[in-house]
C-alpha cells in the first residue's frame, strides 16, 4: 500500500488552484493499474459494481464484502491515485455506530484513503462521526442511485427552483460535517455551478455539466464494454465490447479451426 497516494488535502488545493480532478471508477487489478499509469487523481470503486461488474439491475444488493473484495484488489493497482471507496446500501442508513465501523473497514482493511456516501440532511451526523474519527468523507448528492426506488429510475434530479435550494443547503451541510468533497449526478449543469460556487470543497460532477470541479465517469461506460448500454451523459472513448468479442471469436475459431495452439 502507498503513502505517495493523493489524498484529500491534494484535491482541495487543485480546487484553490483552478486545476480540474479527473476520477474513474475501477474495480480491479488490472484497471486500477492503467487508470494510475494514466494520471487519474482518484479512483472510485463505485457499488456501480454492483451493475457494471457483477450484472445486478442496480446498486441495492452490493454488499460490504463485496466491496471490500474488488476495493482491496484496485488498491494493489494504485500508487498515485487516491483511493475512494462507496459504502453500500445499507451499511451506514441504519446506524451511526455501524456506519463508522462499516467505514473504518474500508481505511483498515483496502487502504483506501476516504469513503463516499449518498445523502444530505439524513447523512449529515454520519460524515462527522467518520470525519472526527480520521475517515475522509466524499458527499453524493443529485441523483443518488441507492434511491432509485424513491425517484422512480434514474432521473434528472433537482430541477426547480425549491429542490436546487434544498441541494445547496445539504451541500453547504456536507462541507460543515467535514466532507472534502462532494459528487454531483445529474443535476441540470446550471444547478451543478450554484453547489461549486456555494462551497469550499471540490465537487466532482457526473452528468452535471462542465462547471464542476472535477469530473467521474463509469470506466465501463467510457469504455463502451456493453453495447447495451451508452448513457447519454457519458462518452464512449473506446468500443472495447467490439475489441473483445471480435477476440473470443477469432480465439474459438482457432481453436476449432486446429490453429491454437501451434504443433
Ligand atoms: O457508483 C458509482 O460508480 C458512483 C459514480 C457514478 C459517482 O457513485
Amino acid at each position: 500500500m502507498s503513502d505517495k497516494r493523493l489524498s484529500a488535502p491534494a484535491l482541495a488545493q487543485m480546487k484553490r488552484a483552478g486545476q480540474k480532478i479527473v476520477c474513474l471508477t475501477a474495480y480491479d487489478y488490472p484497471t486500477a493499474r492503467l487508470v494510475d499509469a494514466a494520471g487519474v487523481d482518484m479512483a472510485l470503486v463505485g457499488d456501480s459494481l454492483g451493475n457494471v461488474v457483477l450484472g445486478y439491475s442496480n446498486t441495492l444488493p452490493v454488499t460490504m464484502e463485496e466491496m471490500l473484495h474488488h476495493a482491496k484488489a484496485v488498491s494493489r493497482g494504485l500508487s498515485r491515485a487516491m483511493l475512494v471507496v462507496d459504502m453500500p446500501f445499507m451499511s451506514y442508513q441504519p446506524g451511526r455506530q455501524m456506519a463508522l465501523e462499516n467505514a473504518g473497514r474500508f481505511i483498515k482493511e483496502a487502504g483506501a484513503q476516504g469513503v463516499k456516501l449518498e445523502g444530505g440532511a439524513a447523512v449529515a451526523d454520519r460524515v462527522a462521526d467518520m470525519v472526527s474519527a480520521g475517515i475522509p468523507v466524499l458527499g453524493h448528492l443529485g441523483m443518488t442511485p441507492q434511491s432509485v426506488h424513491v425517484f422512480g429510475g434514474y432521473v434528472k434530479q433537482a430541477k426547480s427552483p425549491q429542490s436546487q435550494e434544498a441541494l445547496v443547503a445539504d451541500a453547504q451541510l456536507l462541507q460543515r460535517a467535514g466532507a472534502f468533497g462532494i459528487v454531483l449526478e445529474l443535476i441540470p449543469p446550471a444547478a451543478a455551478a450554484r453547489v461549486t460556487e456555494a462551497v469550499d470543497i471540490p465537487t466532482i460532477g457526473i452528468g452535471a455539466g462542465p462547471d464542476c470541479d472535477g469530473q467521474v465517469l463509469v470506466v465501463n461506460d467510457m469504455l463502451g464494454m456493453d453495447e447495451r448500454f451508452s448513457p447519454k451523459h457519458s462518452r464512449q472513448y473506446a468500443q472495447l465490447h467490439e475489441v473483445m468479442r471480435s477476440a473470443f471469436s477469432e480465439y474459438a475459431a482457432d481453436v476449432r479451426g486446429g490453429r491454437f495452439p501451434e504443433r
